[in-house]
């Protein structure tokens, strides 16, 4: 009789954890079921000869402890298994949050303004941002101690008067010509720097759109109806106004206003109280511009327009304040996570 429940000791120590479910269960049910080996042998127990009693009731209960243990490191082992080798884990485990990001607001704005010249044959054009002289004023009609160089205040690369942070995407264009034939129907967008006070409603790095038109006999009604479309492409308005301004690059130069109507407080801000917001300057391009990038300047003609892209975005968006283009800040930026273009 002990022989037997040592036997059976000795099968459990042996058994081996199974690699299927099913002969683990079969295990259990074997030894520890309700018609299983135990059970038999607890009902023996009164046949069991008193001096025999204690140790066989020992045995018994080795044999039941060793046989439970053997089943749950059995099934521990199968469960963990099936963790490791399913390629999906856990299904039923909450998903973790992606966090999706966005486009920057400039980016958008951009990108759409972008998108309406390229209906109308504009193509991109880009350049660097730490400019010569020669690109970002003298060829530009702006030779060295032109007055005009103050209009735009400007940051140079240590004290090199030669290296410079451009201050418009004119220096773009500049280059295009260069490089170019007439026909030229080009815009450059870009990131453009100017040594201002940072304020509300001004930023000492800013974007630019600028566009270019060069062909036979572009006139000053081409300009304006491409202004008019681009007004109305962007901002469903086609209320623009033209009022005489001046650029040493171009020749008759106007300043573009876009009227947007004084409907909310930030409309207000924005537009000082008139309702009327610049978005940019514009102009026909002064022929010794041709000149200096060798384009004859009898044959040809063109116009020349450039718009502050965060002005755009402020109104598109009516953001009251261009800093928070630059901070950067998540909540600011996480608004625009629906435009994704
Ligand atoms: N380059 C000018 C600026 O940055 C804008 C402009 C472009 C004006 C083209 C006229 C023509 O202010």
């Amino acid at each position: 009789m002990l022989e037997r429940v040592k036997k059976y000791i000795a099968e459990v120590e042996e058994f081996v954890e199974a690699k299927e479910h099913a002969k683990v269960e079969e295990f259990r049910i074997k030894f520890l079921g309700k018609k299983g080996i135990l059970n038999d042998l607890f009902k023996e127990f009164k046949n069991v000869e008193v001096s025999a009693k204690k140790e066989f009731g020992q045995l018994l209960n080795e044999l039941k402890s060793k046989t439970e243990e053997k089943v749950n490191s059995a099934k521990e082992a199968l469960e963990s298994k099936d963790d490791s080798k399913s390629i999906f884990g856990d299904l039923t485990r909450p998903a973790q949050a992606l966090d999706l990001g966005s486009r920057h607001p400039i980016s958008i704005v951009r990108n759409r303004i972008v998108e309406i010249f390229n209906r109308i044959g504009f193509t991109v054009s880009e350049g660097p941002e730490i400019e010569d002289d020669w690109h970002n004023f003298t060829a530009l009609n702006l030779p060295e101690y032109h007055p005009a160089r103050d209009m735009q205040d400007t940051f140079f690369v240590q004290t090199n008067p030669d290296e410079l942070l451009r201050t418009h995407t004119s220096s773009v264009q500049v280059r295009f010509m260069e490089g170019h034939e007439p026909p030229i129907r080009t815009i450059s967008p870009g990131r453009v720097f100017r040594n201002e006070a940072i304020s509300a409603r001004a930023h000492c790095i800013f974007h630019q759109v600028e566009g270019l038109y060069i062909d036979e006999n572009v006139s000053f009604a081409d300009l304006k109806q491409t202004l008019m479309y681009f007004a109305k492409e962007l901002f469903g308005k086609s209320k623009i106004r033209l009022r005489p301004s001046y650029f040493p690059f171009t020749e008759p130069s106007a300043e573009v206003d876009i009227y947007w109507g004084l409907e909310t407080e930030t409309d207000y801000r924005i537009t000082k109280g008139t309702g009327w917001l610049e978005i940019g300057g514009c102009g026909m391009v002064d022929p010794n511009v041709l000149d200096n990038v060798n384009i004859d300047s009898k044959k040809y003609s063109g116009y020349a327009f450039g718009f502050g892209v965060e002005r755009i975005a402020m109104l598109l968006y009516q953001i009251g304040d261009i800093r928070h283009f630059f901070e950067n800040d998540v909540r600011f930026l996480e608004q625009f996570k629906a435009d994704l273009k």
